[in-house]
């Protein structure tokens, strides 16, 4: 039997706790999982894509069925070049919801052949976010146990403390 492979895209600026557990969950019930960070200079990132992928790989390198990668352009066409027909989506609060399912409709008049599927966050990461994270820690707030360790150190370099 082939192996099912499924695509989990985002910003990852940076990975939180919230993706990981995301991350552990889809592979349950896939074999295995990408993280497709989306190359996007205009949404000006705190950590360049190198750092990014950097930490994930640094975080998730027991994981042996994880891969990490970059996209530009369309998401479905770079499913559809990873020959899986699959996204993964994390879903947190209502306000989450309008956004995905947005997302999830465009894709899919982009491409029929494509599935989104949604995981719903462990509660205890309801409330968390990679922007919300970022502006705690800007702000010399601590945010330790929300992120991995090495996140946690990266973001106090970058704030400067
Ligand atoms: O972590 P994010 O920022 O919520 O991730 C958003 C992402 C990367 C999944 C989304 O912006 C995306 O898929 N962009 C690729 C461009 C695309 O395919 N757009 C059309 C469908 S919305």
């Amino acid at each position: 039997m082939s192996s099912k492979v499924v695509i989990y895209p985002g910003t990852f600026d940076p990975i939180t706790n919230g993706h990981i557990s995301i991350i552990s969950r889809a592979l349950k019930i896939f074999d295995r999982l990408v993280i497709a960070i989306l190359n996007n200079p205009q949404k000006l990132p705190l950590f360049s894509m190198e750092e990014r992928i950097q930490m994930i790989r640094e975080v998730l390198k027991e994981q042996r069925h994880v891969d990490v990668d970059s996209f530009n352009g369309l998401l479905v066409d770079y499913v559809i070049q990873k020959k899986t027909n699959v996204v993964i989506r994390g879903l947190r609060a209502l306000s989450d919801f309008e956004y995905e399912f947005q997302m999830a409709l465009m894709n899919r008049k982009l491409n029929r052949e494509v599935q989104s599927i949604f995981l719903m966050t462990d509660y205890k990461w309801f409330y968390t976010s990679s922007t919300i994270i970022k502006e705690a820690a800007s702000l010399g707030g601590d945010v330790s146990g929300l992120v991995p360790p090495i996140v946690c150190k990266k973001l106090k370099q970058k704030f400067g403390y």
